[in-house]
């Protein structure tokens, strides 16, 4: 009995048949079991011998069979293993990882550099009413310089702002008459333009204002000329052109000298060595006095620039619309760009 169960034992494949096996040998109803009930049948004398020898092959069935047991489920668990490894030295997947966009990096630059000189960050809203974007800045209505600028209307009194300005105005609302105001404004504009290689229906600006106590126009050229040489370099030069706003006076055209210019971004310079990047001014008194400052205590100044052109420069980028379309070739080469 003990060499045939041993032999059936070893022919067991896995599991399941080792589970027949227990039964048909060892389980209540075996061989073995009835050969135990039959003990009582035999002499005194017979009794321990068989015993022993019962509970030998006993202990030896048992013995083989959670040696088997044992096998197997070491056999499943490196089975296992082998199934669920991974291979540490296979090539990774890349992941696409997205960028900032340049007019973003540009934008955070400058506010970077401004906020080191103690300014703060405003926003407006890119609907604007008549009166923020127009009127508050000393443009009346049938003002003639609202035709410098052709603005999307909504409605008579709502528009696509033509520029970041309006916040000048609801930033000095908000101060309620109280210095020093010293905020920049970054954000989208609008204006009825055909877009070309350097134009387009909408762009971005930031807006620049500082009110306090005598605030004067060499106050305007110094955070300018800081501003330029932190942008673009400690070489850098800047040029100030009388001009005109409404909202500014005296006003000025604000350039920048071409030794900003790399590859592409030069051909903007065309010939004469000097870019304009920004309009600037004294605030005028009367936009003052609409916000509710005294202009008899209170002056300041204001400046707008345009970020696409800024951009353009200073990564050498030949045409505004490169900036819209969103070509991953074209913004992946901002990737690792100061
Ligand atoms: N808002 C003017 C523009 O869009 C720029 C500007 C801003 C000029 C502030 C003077 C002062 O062209």
């Amino acid at each position: 009995l003990k060499d045939k169960a041993l032999a059936e034992l070893a022919k067991c494949s896995d599991q399941n048949e080792l589970n027949e096996w227990k039964v048909q040998y060892l389980g209540k109803k075996s061989e073995f079991t009835s050969i135990m009930r039959g003990m009582g049948q035999l002499t005194p004398e017979e009794r321990p011998v068989i015993g022993q020898l019962v509970n030998e092959v006993r202990g030896a069935l048992e013995r083989a069979y959670e040696a088997k047991e044992r096998q197997f489920k070491r056999e499943a668990l490196e089975q296992k293993l082998q199934s669920e490894s991974i291979d540490v030295t296979l090539p990774g997947r890349t992941v696409p990882v997205g960028t900032l966009h340049p007019l973003t990096r540009v934008i955070q630059q400058i506010e970077d550099i401004f906020l080191g000189l103690g300014f703060e960050i405003a926003e407006g809203p890119e609907v604007e009413t008549d009166y923020y974007n127009f009127e508050a800045l000393n443009m009346p209505k049938n003002h003639s310089a609202r035709d410098m600028q052709d603005t999307f209307y909504i409605t008579d009194e709502l528009l696509m702002r033509t520029h970041t300005s309006g916040i000048q105005v609801r930033t000095l609302e908000a101060k309620k008459g109280a210095v020093p105001v010293r905020i920049i404004a970054p954000g989208r504009v609008y204006r009825r333009d055909d877009d070309d290689a350097t134009h387009s229906h909408a762009f971005t600006q930031i807006e620049g204002l500082v009110v306090d106590r005598n605030i004067r126009m060499s106050d305007l050229k110094g955070i300018l000329l800081t501003f330029a040489r932190r942008m673009f370099g400690p070489e850098q030069q800047i040029r100030l052109r009388p001009s005109y706003f409404p909202f500014t006076e005296p006003s000025t055209e604000v350039d920048v000298s071409c030794y900003v210019c790399h590859g592409d971004g030069c051909r903007l310079c065309k010939h004469t060595g000097w870019i304009e990047i920004l309009g600037a001014g004294m605030v005028h008194p009367r936009v003052l006095e609409m916000a509710g400052y005294d202009s008899e205590e209170y002056t300041g100044f204001a400046f707008g620039m345009g970020i696409e052109r800024i951009a353009m420069l200073k990564y050498g980028v030949d045409d505004i619309r490169h900036f819209y379309v969103n070509d991953t070739r074209f913004l992946k080469q901002f990737a690792n760009r100061g």
